[in-house]
């Protein structure tokens, strides 16, 4: 066996991207070169997607097109609309979101030819499409997940205040929409994660984006990555109240249980998403006045940080602050595809501007050569 071996592809620089920086020497995270600390200070979700797909934060007239066109794009197709309801409605929404995806692509008569099935123009296209729809499907997930009709998006609302009507057919108020917004913006966009670099992967083959974005879904469903934001709320649900925190920890850790929520294969000195993410989280606790969930989050970021120096990532404060706004706990990393979108289709797109197919090697590590038994070669 070779040293050469990077299990995980753990420390391997696999490309170049200049769509973010990740540094966790300052903790920082930078999307086109803007701090994202300053963008989810500022900007609506639409202009963070515009950045990540152009380069450039957009001018009003930029912004304003793109907004227009996004609420074009909401409304479900009927074929949508039969599909949601065929799907068995205990099934997991990463499922059913994953399978209205794969439908999606299947409307886009551009692919229904093979090859040329990567096209910068089309690409962008496609990219706002899937950007526009995501909210909507998702909304009508959480709906019926409730036993409630599907709400229609309304097209005077911007991105953050429509999803939350869709979803829950009234808004809450300003400020907890500019939480929901700061998530997005915190979720949209992180260089190689395991969900990015699957996107690039299926890319890499000159694949088309809609297969792409169903391939990164798939990954971001694992409780290793997206789908520890769902599972620190099963944890917090677990435990129930910050004094039975010392003794659940006790017992999670002698069983050798993985605290979700806590630790990250790049910041290994806290997560640069964090703060700002907390400080929103913190807002909601505050307008809600649940301070049981706020002594139950930081007893339990310190006894573990305390005993394990290992940090929260962004999934440890937005697990609650989705609960607190009225999700569903399975919905909650649906809404990491929704933001995340924004960087998949970025990287797919930055994948075929300067494609390699991405193929590593394997080094074999099974048995011997061996002959079938009976089997004579021909002579
Ligand atoms: N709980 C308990 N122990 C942990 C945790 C955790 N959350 N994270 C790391 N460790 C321990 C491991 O058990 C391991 O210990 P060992 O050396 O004694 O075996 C050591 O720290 C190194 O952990 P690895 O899993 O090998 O490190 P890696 O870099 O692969 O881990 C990962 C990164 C997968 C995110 C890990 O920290 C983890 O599983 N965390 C929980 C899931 C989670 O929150 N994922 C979200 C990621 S961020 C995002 O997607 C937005």
């Amino acid at each position: 066996m070779t040293d050469d071996i990077k299990k995980g592809l753990a420390g391997v620089i696999a490309d170049v991207t200049a769509i973010s920086k990740v540094n966790p020497e300052t903790n920082s995270l930078l999307y086109r070169g803007y701090p994202v600390q300053e963008l989810a200070a500022t900007q609506p979700f639409e202009a963070v997607a515009h950045l990540l797909w152009n380069g450039e934060l957009p001018d009003a007239d930029q912004l304003a097109d793109l907004q227009k066109r996004e609420r074009e794009l909401r409304p479900l197709d009927e074929r949508t609309v039969a599909l949601l309801e065929l799907i068995p409605v205990e099934a997991h929404p990463m499922d059913v979101v994953r399978t209205a995806v794969s439908q999606l692509g299947t409307f886009d008569p551009t692919l229904h030819r093979p090859g040329g099935w990567t096209d910068p123009v089309l690409d962008q296209g496609r990219a706002l499409y899937l950007f526009a729809q995501l909210p909507t499907i998702i909304a009508a997930v959480q709906r019926r997940r409730r036993g409630l009709e599907p709400i229609a998006p309304r097209d005077d609302l911007d991105y953050s205040e429509n999803f939350l009507w869709m979803t829950f057919g009234e808004l809450p108020s300003a400020a907890a929409v500019d939480v929901f917004r700061i998530s997005m913006v915190l979720y949209a966009e992180h260089s190689f994660n395991a969900s990015t670099f699957t996107a690039r992967v299926i890319a890499s083959t000159t694949s088309d984006l809609y297969s792409a974005v169903v391939g990164a879904i798939g990954a971001l469903k694992g409780p290793l990555h997206g789908g520890a934001n769902e599972a620190v709320m099963h944890i917090f649900d677990e435990i129930g109240s910050a004094d039975r925190v010392v003794p659940w920890l006790d017992e999670a850790l002698a069983a050798k249980r993985k605290i979700m929520g806590f630790g990250h294969r790049v910041y290994k000195r806290g997560d640069s998403r964090v703060p700002t993410m907390k400080a929103a989280l913190d807002r909601l606790i505050a307008e809600y006045g649940r301070t049981d969930l706020a002594e139950l989050y930081d007893t339990l970021e310190h006894e573990f940080v305390t005993r394990k120096g290992i940090y929260p990532n962004l999934d440890y404060p937005s697990g609650p602050a989705y609960s607190l706004l009225g999700f569903e706990t399975e919905i909650f990393t649906p809404l990491f595809i929704a933001a995340r979108v924004t960087g998949w289709t970025a990287h797919v797109m930055e994948q075929a501007a300067s494609n390699a197919l991405i193929r590593p090697l394997s080094a074999y590590d099974g048995v011997d050569e061996r002959h079938v038994p009976g089997y004579v070669p021909d002579t």
